[in-house]
């Protein structure tokens, strides 16, 4: 996530480790600000045990940001004002601090940031061979590395003072350390979509009762979205087909929008014909009214009953005339997921289903984020951590394309 300003500096955050390779950060805040890069500096109490606050004072932009600094009385909880970075790197990433970040810890300022930093991660880690092939700090890089978060080195060559650390555990170098960072807000996307067409549903429909009353659900369409852009962005040519939503107009996509199930049937498949992917992120109305009133129905005294009738699956439509298309379905369950869902795509003859959990704090209706679990027909299933959608929408087309390349091994 770019925080900044179109064209303006990107704000980096770097965490510096207790480590001997610490005294090489200095080095590293200059080289990211000869990049253009606004920095900002914590360093973690034994990092202060090898580099002193003025040094890195010196090289940083601002104040050095320490446990001290932590509970000095502010207007601002510090460690969520740091974290609010475009990117955040870890310099001279200790066993210790891997440890507590991957734990989960707040316990101090470095590692109560990282809770919250939006943007990237990276971590340089420096220790000892012995150390950093120890399947405790293995796990914890793995983990790290689930949540997304990036590594550099370490490297193989000589560190310390005395060069006793000769072997794997070195630092990698200021310089690298800084494009790698800086790499991270740009990562060059694969075009592996170029040449394909992607359709992508979004967003609820509304099922009319009269003019003016529907039923309809709050899908907020950004998943959809998120799907649309990241597809264009790996070169597919995108049609989305949302239902109403306050999202405007991706560019470079073909948006067509509708309102009713209806509506959306007739412009996906229509669409489908020659696509070779197709996501149904749409939170279809399962029903309509069986009779949609032409003028608004005024109110009458007691109970009213309304006659719902079904509305067409478009994505078992789709499943139907699958064809060389891959096709991917959503859906929320509150109980029995996994069983449900690749019950579903079966049912669907969908490649697979992406469940989500419209109960769980921060990712139901509207969110920015995603948890769900990749459900394969065959019951085989994934669980992605809590993810950006934009990040599940990359891991999402990932796995099409391993399908579509499996499916096709000459292309
Ligand atoms: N879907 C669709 N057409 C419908 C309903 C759903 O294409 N009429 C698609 C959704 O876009 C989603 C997937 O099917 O990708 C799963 O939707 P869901 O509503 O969970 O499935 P249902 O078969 O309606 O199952 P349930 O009985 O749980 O409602």
């Amino acid at each position: 996530m770019n925080t900044s300003a179109p064209g303006s500096a990107p704000s980096v955050l770097v965490i510096v480790g207790g480590s001997m390779a610490a005294v090489k950060a200095p080095a590293v805040l200059r080289r990211l600000r000869e990049r253009g890069a606004r920095v900002q500096v914590i360093a973690t109490q034994s990092a202060l045990a090898f580099i002193t606050e003025l040094s890195l004072a010196t090289a940083a932009d601002g104040e050095v940001a320490t446990d001290a600094t932590w509970f000095e009385p502010r207007p601002d909880a510090q460690h969520l004002t740091l974290a609010r970075v475009d990117a955040a790197v870890v310099v001279g990433a200790s066993a210790d601090l891997l440890a507590r970040a991957a734990g989960g810890r707040a316990s101090d300022l470095a590692s109560a940031t990282l809770l919250s930093v939006a943007g990237p991660v990276l971590w340089v880690p420096a220790m000892n061979e012995r150390m950093w092939r120890h399947p405790a700090v293995q796990a914890n890089v793995a983990r790290l590395r689930g949540w997304g978060h990036h590594f550099l080195g370490p490297e193989v060559g000589a560190f310390g003072t005395r060069g006793e650390g000769a072997g794997l555990g070195r630092m990698a170098e200021p310089e690298d350390i800084a494009a790698a960072t800086l790499a991270l807000l740009h990562p060059p996307r694969p075009h592996d979509l170029a040449g394909l067409k992607v359709v992508v549903s979004a967003g609820p429909t509304r099922e009319y009762l009269d003019p003016v009353r529907f039923i309809s659900n709050p899908s907020s369409g950004k998943m959809g979205f998120a799907v649309a852009e990241e597809a264009r962005s790996r070169g597919a040519e995108v049609v989305l087909v949302t239902g109403p939503v306050s999202l405007s107009d991706p560019p470079g996509i073909q948006v067509t929008r509708i309102e009713t199930a209806l509506e959306l049937r007739d412009a996906v498949l229509e669409a489908a014909r020659d696509a070779d992917l197709v996501v149904m992120t749409a939170a279809v109305a399962d029903y309509r009214a069986a009779e949609r009133a032409s003028e608004k129905q005024a109110k009458v005294a007691g109970d009213v009953t309304i006659r719902l009738t079904p509305n067409p699956d478009i994505l078992a439509e789709l499943g139907q005339q699958k064809g060389n298309r891959v096709l991917v379905g959503f859906a929320m369950e509150t109980h029995a997921g996994i069983e449900r869902a690749a019950l579903k795509a079966q049912r669907k003859n969908a490649d697979f289903i992406l469940l989500n959990y419209p109960t769980r704090e921060g990712t139901a209706f509207g969110g920015d984020d995603n948890e769900v679990t990749l459900v394969r027909p065959d019951g085989t299933f994934e669980e992605w951590p809590r993810l950006s959608k934009r990040e599940v929408a990359r891991r999402l087309l990932d796995e099409a394309v391993r399908i579509r390349n499996k499916q096709r091994p000459e292309t």
